[in-house]
């Protein structure tokens, strides 16, 4: 190409059409508002990654295209904030929210005062850094002081600009802008993901809060990338070149720019105002795609602010005013127990319905006899239960004032309630010990049928209570055997119905071993653990067969996990079991490493750990450990037998050194497999 002049044109069309894109952007995942069709949008984008591909020196960091660039880190940088991240003093009732009011006008001797009202969101607090209207860091709060670089994870929201440009008035960027915020799964989101994950067989998420948690502090930005993440801002930290006077037009000011403001915001000059508005977000509440768990109430003015000040890391002109907890008070029935799919008898609270939160509550757990001692809970009681999100309801305290003298203590059985067998004490838990109980073969059975396991579907609970109480079942293989007749035999069941269960259990007979593994509900393998096995062994009979020593070797497996899969495989009824599953023709993919002609396994039983940079990528040299025989593993621990440390190596060379365990270099690695 010619002179500077040409390159100098193509600099600025690249330029144009990032602001354009970024435009576009915003218009359609901030304001909800697109302008142009989809197709358009990627036509832009499209151009402009391949101008960017054939001149690679004009690729910027806020460049759209560099969202999702970064490779994985080892682990995150430390970013110090430098106005400390505060936090908030937060009150419920109404009456603290008054005192508030007065503290704050005693401090300001009577001057008039306007609050900012604005959704306490349930996320995740993040500052992000703005220079010259580029986006630079993105940080963690940390302990408000010093939080984690998470830059390149931030990058990939799409609600955070890469780029401040010029809307509705404001002109250039200003030279520094630090944006405070929250991070935060929406709802709708939140579902759709964790309904993935179960269907993909990993680990759910408990809450919104926590998926978002998870999802920001991926090492691998395009994990987070896949997660749908969002943003909220509402704050500035430092600023250069422009001068807030007031919280209203911070926000304004930040809407204005580009970022996504809780639309929710208001401004009131009276306590019982924002009382009041407290209350319609609450009715509100349900309604909205996005957890929050209250209202942030600020002094407007930052003069004003700056009078008040802060007082052990919370500032004393804002206050986070919040809905009142899921609990309800309600009366105790009666304690029952149930016996789990491993025997555990858990004593359960029998309530009085009631309605937390539009949920009709009649159940809670008390866990175990430790904690039900511990909470004193008696039949007859008032208690408190509190439900939080999607888990289980649960008895939070005893209102002993409500005791009249009637109520009754209760005792754990000394047998199983179910079956008659002994029971066993290990720690706080109480073990049926039968070996024929029919609830823990209920609920061995719904385990093995479950979504994460076999996934039969339409194989209710109902359905197989019946099985096991009629007999039809005596284990989980037994599934496979049943006929149209013996189904019919059930209640509400007709014959389309009965079609319909066999053909989900012919289904289920095609799955994968780490499933299979999952299903058999063998103690201390879980799903992930379940699937750290299918990995590391080929089949049922290399893992039936497999020793201790081969067994401890693999990552995250330790002496606990190891002897009770050795003890599974012992039992005489798993060798009938396994033998049963086998007839009834359930067959599974072999995930794991084929076996290749050939190509000899010189790894085999050694596990290596990739730290630093090396010149191939990490997923090559992963296969060719594989493919030997090898295991990689993601951190250092006295099971692994090479560390390969690349240029800049971190603190898992360091872990190596400590652990003494063989550390070899990239030449060193190309040598042992160069062999094979
Ligand atoms: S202002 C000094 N505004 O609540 C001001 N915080 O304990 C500090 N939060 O860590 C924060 N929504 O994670 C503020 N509109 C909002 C908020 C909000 C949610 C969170 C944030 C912070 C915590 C305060």
């Amino acid at each position: 190409m010619g002179g500077g002049g040409e390159k100098e044109t193509i600099r600025k069309y690249i330029q144009d059409l990032r602001e354009k894109i970024h435009y576009h952007n915003y218009r359609y995942y901030v304001l909800n508002e697109p302008e142009i069709s989809d197709a358009e949008y990627d036509r832009h984008f499209q151009e402009l990654e391949e101008l960017e591909r054939t001149y690679p020196d004009l690729i910027t960091a806020d460049s759209p295209t560099q969202r999702v660039g970064a490779k994985p880190l080892e682990e995150f940088g430390t970013y110090e904030h430098s106005i400390p991240m505060l936090s908030l003093n937060s009150v419920t009732a109404e009456e603290e929210v008054r005192d508030f009011d007065d503290r704050v006008r005693r401090m300001l001797g009577g001057e008039e005062i306007e609050y900012v009202v604005e959704p306490k969101i349930d996320g995740l607090a993040m500052e992000l850094i703005y220079e010259d209207g580029s986006f630079v860091v993105g940080s963690t709060r940390g302990d408000g002081y010093t939080g984690e670089d998470i830059t390149q994870n931030l990058k990939t929201i799409k609600t955070i600009p890469l780029r401040i440009f010029a809307v509705e008035g404001v002109n250039a960027p200003l030279s520094l802008l630090e944006v405070r915020g929250e991070v935060f799964m929406p709802l709708s989101r939140f579902k759709e993901l964790n309904k993935e994950l179960g269907e993909k067989g990993e680990k759910m998420f408990a809450n919104p809060r926590n998926a978002a948690a998870g999802s920001v502090r991926q090492l691998d930005p395009r994990v987070t990338a896949s997660r749908p993440l969002d943003f909220f801002a509402y704050g500035v930290g430092r600023t250069e070149g422009k001068e807030f006077s007031t919280q209203w037009e911070v926000l304004d000011y930040l809407r204005r720019i580009g970022f996504k403001v809780n639309p929710l915001i208001r401004r009131f000059e009276t306590i019982e105002k924002v009382i009041t508005y407290h209350k319609e977000v609450e009715e509100k509440r349900d309604d909205l795609d996005y957890e929050i768990d209250g209202v942030v109430v600020k002094v407007n003015s930052i003069a004003q602010q700056n009078t008040l000040g802060t007082i052990s890391r919370s500032p004393r002109w804002a206050l986070a005013y919040k809905f009142p907890a899921q609990e309800e008070f309600t009366v105790v029935n009666d304690i029952l127990v149930q016996v789990g799919r491993t025997g555990a008898l858990t004593p359960v609270a029998v309530l009085e319905p009631v309605q937390i939160a539009g949920v009709t509550v009649s159940r809670a757990t008390l866990h175990n006899e430790d904690e039900l001692r511990k909470k004193d809970v008696r039949i007859g009681d008032t208690v408190v239960v509190e439900r939080a999100g999607d888990v289980i309801p649960e008895v939070v305290s005893v209102i002993k004032s409500k005791r009249t003298g009637v109520e009754q203590e209760f005792r754990m059985p000394e047998i199983c309630p179910v079956c008659g067998a002994d029971v066993l004490k290990e720690g706080p838990i109480v073990r049926c010990i039968g070996i024929s109980c029919s609830a823990q073969l209920k609920e061995r059975i719904k385990h093995f049928a479950s979504l994460r396991a076999l996934n039969i579907e339409g194989l209710g609970e109902k359905l197989i209570e019946q099985l096991v109480d009629r007999k039809l079942v005596s284990d989980a293989a037994d599934l496979f055997f049943l006929t149209k007749h013996d189904l019919l035999k059930l209640e509400r069941m007709g014959e389309k119905l009965a079609q319909n269960i066999l053909d989900a259990i012919e289904k289920s007979k095609e799955t994968t071993f780490a499933r299979l593994l999952h299903a058999l509900g063998i103690r201390h393998v879980g799903e992930h653990t379940a699937s750290l096995l299918a990995d590391n062994f080929n089949d049922m009979d290399e893992l039936r067969n497999a020793r201790y020593e081969d067994l401890i070797r693999v990552p995250e497996i330790g002496p606990e996990v190891a002897k009770s899969i050795l003890l599974f495989f012992e039992q005489e009824s798993t060798k009938e079991l396994l033998a049963k599953l086998e007839r009834a023709g359930v067959r599974y993919e072999k995930k794991a490493r084929e076996v290749e002609e050939g190509v000899e396994r010189i790894l085999a039983g050694k596990t290596f750990v990739f730290t630093g940079r090396i010149s191939m990528p990490r997923e090559d040299a992963k296969r060719m450990v594989e493919r030997l025989g090898g295991k990689v593993a993601s951190s250092v621990s006295k099971k692994t037998d090479y560390v390969v440390a690349g240029e800049e190596a971190g603190s898992k060379l360091e872990q190596a050194k400590k652990l003494g365990v063989k550390i070899i270099d990239e030449a060193e690695f190309k040598e042992m497999v160069k062999e094979a």
